[in-house]
């Protein structure tokens, strides 16, 4: 058995902004159910949300400062959690990173490095836990000054770090480093300088003792220049301790045949039943309830990465055709204007919510036809896994994880029984629109359709496989 100590900044159902949260969500606690010994650590945020006792563990004074260990437990599982409680930092409102605004709070290098610094202090049980781990294994930059922290300890535990997003590395102000009282050795351009910048994702990128990130498509794209931001290089001389593994989804939390969180219950061989849930999208949404009618849903963070100007790009030739489309999200204030705007030119045919829904998101999952989720690049992505569990087509960029997880609908992946919806190559809104097409073509033939989103609905992407893979690594080291 392994002690693993998970490091992030967020874990579902605690506190989410996005993908990360749900990997910690249920990473660790697929690990668990491997027998192996996991637990969490994680800042206390103002809005998190706890299940069960929080109690107080200990005091640590770490850089002046008094800081609080309180425990909890993941909600249905095995894993305890460890919350870094230090009001200064992290009672605020609002999101982990960000302010009001948008943007990113002032005094991030000083909330995250004294993060790290506690979660260090517990993996060298200097907190008096009467527990060291074997491995502390983090997750990007938020926890990125752990491995180079743990890499002065004589006897420190291995460190696993897992890229989740190159494109943010916690890049801050050389001054910034005079504050954190950060060992000198680490501020060198082969440790944690950047362009005379502080970048935290280096330390974990040079330091720890293997990097993975989460598919093996991503995990060759960020050896370049056009995905790794300048980092390439670094990371083709880590080649040999860097490897993709690809995220599995809860699939309890995403199940069409249990979900609460839908109005009509699901499965292959009861695909009509879908139909309840379209109904029920199109009148929140409130466009006309149409069951012929293909319906595209899409979710996420409104940013570049996620190809949302390629889709707005297509938008009016999409509108051209007979199909709705339902957009949730939230993010760039421009892509926000620029969507309600044109939700305002076709009210029959497309809306958009602005904003955080867990719910609603089920709901598209479960009540759209296809799935539109365009992304410049995706290290794994996980609605375009949810939607093929919800028998929802997705139509996906060939990049990173989309490229490792959908099956595009060719004649022989049709007749061989693995399609699973519709890939593109090029990053343009015109090779968007010819796989729009595409899928318009075959939804058309509904027994096609059925198949393929059968052979969506039974694939596997439970996390156990992943659990396992991670677990030969941690034995590897
Ligand atoms: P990323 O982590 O890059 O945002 P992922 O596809 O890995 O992308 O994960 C995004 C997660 O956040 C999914 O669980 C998705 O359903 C959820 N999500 C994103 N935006 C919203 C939103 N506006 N409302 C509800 N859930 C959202
Ligand atoms: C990041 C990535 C996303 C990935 C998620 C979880 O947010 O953008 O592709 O699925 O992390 O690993």
């Amino acid at each position: 058995m392994k002690k693993i100590l998970f490091v992030t900044s967020e874990a579902h159902p605690l506190i989410k902004t996005g993908g990360l949260a749900d990997v910690s969500g249920s990473l660790p606690k697929a690990l668990a159910e491997l027998s192996q010994d996991v637990r969490l650590i994680m800042p206390k945020y103002q809005a998190i949300k706890t299940y069960g006792d929080v109690r107080f563990l200990c005091s640590l004074r770490v850089d002046n400062r008094n800081v609080n260990l309180l425990e909890t437990q993941m909600p249905d599982s095995q894993v305890t959690v460890w919350l870094v409680d230090y009001p200064e930092f992290f009672n605020r409102p609002g999101n982990p990173y960000l302010d009001g605004q948008g943007d990113p709070w002032p005094d991030n290098a000083d909330r995250f490095a004294l993060f790290c610094r506690i979660a260090v202090e517990v993996a060298m049980d200097r907190a008096y836990l009467d527990w060291q781990p074997d491995i502390v294994h983090c997750n990007d930059w938020q926890s990125g000054l752990v491995p180079a922290l743990l890499s002065l300890e004589p006897h420190g535990p291995f460190s696993v770090f897992t890229i989740h997003n190159l494109a943010y590395q916690g890049l801050f102000p050389a001054e910034s480093t005079q504050g954190l009282n950060l060992p000198g050795q680490l501020w060198a351009p082969e440790g944690l300088e950047f362009h005379d910048m502080l970048s935290f994702i280096k330390g974990g990128l040079v330091y720890a003792d293997h990097i993975t990130t989460v598919s093996p498509t991503y995990a060759l794209e960020i050896q370049t220049p056009t995905f790794a931001y300048g980092l390439e290089g670094l990371l083709r001389h880590r080649k040999d301790n860097l490897s993709g593994i690809l995220n599995g989804i809860d699939l309890e939390a995403w199940n069409p045949e249990t979900d609460p969180l839908i109005p009509q219950h699901y499965r292959a061989k009861s695909l009509l039943d879908k139909q309840h849930n379209k109904s029920e999208l199109q009148r929140r949404f409130a466009l006309p309830i149409n069951g012929r009618v293909p319906l595209f849903g899409s979710i996420g963070r409104l940013v570049e990465q996620k190809g949302i100007d390629l889709i707005i790009d297509c938008l009016p030739d999409l509108m051209s055709m007979p199909m709705q489309f339902v957009l949730l999200g939230a993010g760039d204030k421009a892509y926000e204007q620029r969507l309600q705007n044109l939700a305002h030119v076709y009210p029959d045919k497309m809306a958009v919510i602005l904003g955080y829904d867990e719910p609603l998101a089920h709901l598209i999952e479960a009540g759209s036809d296809v799935f539109l989720m365009p992304s410049r690049f995706e290290p794994c992505g996980l609605n375009q896994m949810y939607s093929q569990r919800y028998g929802t087509l997705p139509i996906v960029r060939k990049t990173g994880g989309l490229a490792d997880t959908v099956v595009d609908a060719l004649p022989e992946t049709i007749t061989n029984k693995t399609a699973t919806g519709f890939v593109f190559n090029e990053a343009s809104a015109s090779s968007l629109l010819e796989a729009v097409k595409r899928a318009m073509i075959l939804y058309s033939d509904q027994k096609t359709w059925a198949k393929i989103q059968a052979n969506a609905m039974n694939k596997d992407f439970s996390w156990r496989h992943s659990a396992e893979e991670y677990l030969v690594l941690y034995r590897s080291l």
